[in-house]
């Protein structure tokens, strides 16, 4: 799949967030080795604290299908309702989740639109991480 097509899906999937507190609409697409899709969108809560990201929406809904293996991620996050004007970077815990499922060379793409992003991979983003491998 190329970063065009999954942040089409991420575009998509950032018309349904939630977020009646921020305002802050971000969309997430994750790409799995078996080439399979999931979108989410970032859920928010009257607690605020149980706000769920667009990023583990994504991953979450593709673990729960039964995959593991996550080899990119589209992002596109900005005011609800605006043009996006930012690259929506995810945040730490997103950052730790990605880990758990992805290798580091795992391509993270941030977005505008589809014709302006940015491609980083997780071992950017998230050096030095602490994950499955540091409890065997
Ligand atoms: N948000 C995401 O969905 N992903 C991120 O990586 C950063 C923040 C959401 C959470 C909250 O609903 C809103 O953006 C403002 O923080």
């Amino acid at each position: 799949m190329n970063e065009k097509e999954l942040i089409r899906h991420a575009l998509k999937a950032r018309e349904n967030a939630y977020c009646p507190y921020s305002s802050f609409a971000v969309g997430a697409c994750v790409e799995c080795s078996d080439g399979s899709l999931f979108e989410g969108c970032n859920v928010e809560n009257a607690s605020y604290g149980a706000t769920n990201c667009a990023e583990r929406t994504a991953i979450f809904k593709a673990v729960s299908e039964g995959h593991r293996e996550i080899t990119a991620i589209a992002i596109v996050g900005g005011k609800k309702g605006e043009e996006i004007t930012g690259f929506a970077y995810p945040c730490g815990v997103c950052r730790q989740v990605i880990n758990e499922f992805a290798k580091g060379d795992a391509k993270i793409i941030v977005a505008k639109s589809e014709n302006d992003y940015r491609v980083l991979t997780l071992f950017e983003l998230l050096p030095e991480a602490f994950g499955p491998n540091n409890l065997s």
